[in-house]
């Protein structure tokens, strides 16, 4: 499979504190990758930096072939130049558009779609998808589930499209039988759309039962990497993650 994103050596800080040290990581197109990691591990600055919202200090990010980040500051895309490039980032915490409805939301997904014709298409497909979306699509935001609104939020990022779809925990805060249930769809998303997905979740054994390949993060640095399979059997990652 070729390789779709390639990190290279990067390291991020807020100020003086050092988040990321040294992380690398490579993603094929077509898998579902996993970055599982406690609290405060560094995953929302890794997922932030690959869209372009963290600079790096060191290492560079390359996407499809071209380089989209890197410590030198006139050498990376701006984060619209990164989404329109195929990258779509659900934030954590979903940051839904809470006093738009969700049929706005979607609009704002596809804010780099000029032909109206396309955008209709897609969110007929979205309203196919998550029928919970299209039966409330003239509804505020705000009056949606925990769970809708997380499958909303994933709805508004496949809006663009994207090669390269990244989850910053998608089950946070949510019940089991609907966090599975997102995560079946993100399954289908995968196999059906042939979106590559890059997925951070607390969740580390629905993670890792989910995905071809998996890092873990501990306090900014990559300490393991295998097939999920192999991290779900292995000692360190079910002492640490899978609570066994
Ligand atoms: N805006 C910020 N300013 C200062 N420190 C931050 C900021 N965001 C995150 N951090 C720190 O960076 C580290 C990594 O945070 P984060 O990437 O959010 O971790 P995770 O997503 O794995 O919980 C933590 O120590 C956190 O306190
Ligand atoms: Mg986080």
């Amino acid at each position: 499979m070729a390789e779709i994103l390639k990190i290279d050596d990067i390291s991020v800080s807020y100020g003086s504190i050092r988040a990321l040290s040294d992380v690398s990581m490579s993603i094929d197109e077509g898998a579902i990758v996993s970055l599982i990691g406690a609290n405060g591990a560094g995953k929302s600055t890794l997922l932030n930096a690959i869209v372009g919202l963290q600079p790096l200090k060191t290492g560079s990010i390359t996407f499809a072939g071209e380089t989209i980040c890197q410590s030198k500051h006139h050498g990376s895309l701006t984060t619209d130049l990164i989404a329109r490039r195929g990258i779509a980032l659900v934030p954590e915490g979903r940051h839904v558009f809470a006093d738009m409805t969700v049929e706005e939301n979607l609009d704002m997904g596809a804010f780099m779609v000029k032909d109206q014709s396309v955008i209709e298409k897609r969110k007929d497909e979205m309203y196919d998808f998550f029928p919970i979306l299209g039966a409330r699509r003239k509804q505020k935001t705000r009056s949606l589930s925990g769970g809708e609104q997380q499958m909303m939020a994933i709805a508004r990022a496949l809006m663009s499209a994207p090669r390269l779809l990244l989850l910053d925990e998608p089950g946070l805060g949510l019940a089991p039988l609907i966090v599975q249930d997102i995560f079946s769809k993100i399954r289908i998303i995968n196999e059906e759309n042939k979106v590559t997905v890059f997925l951070v979740e607390q969740n580390a054994r629905l993670a890792l039962r989910s995905s071809s390949y998996g890092y873990v993060l501990e306090n900014g640095r990559i300490v393991l990497e295998d097939k999920g399979s192999a991290l779900l059997m292995n000692e360190r990652v079910q002492k640490a993650y899978l609570g066994a």
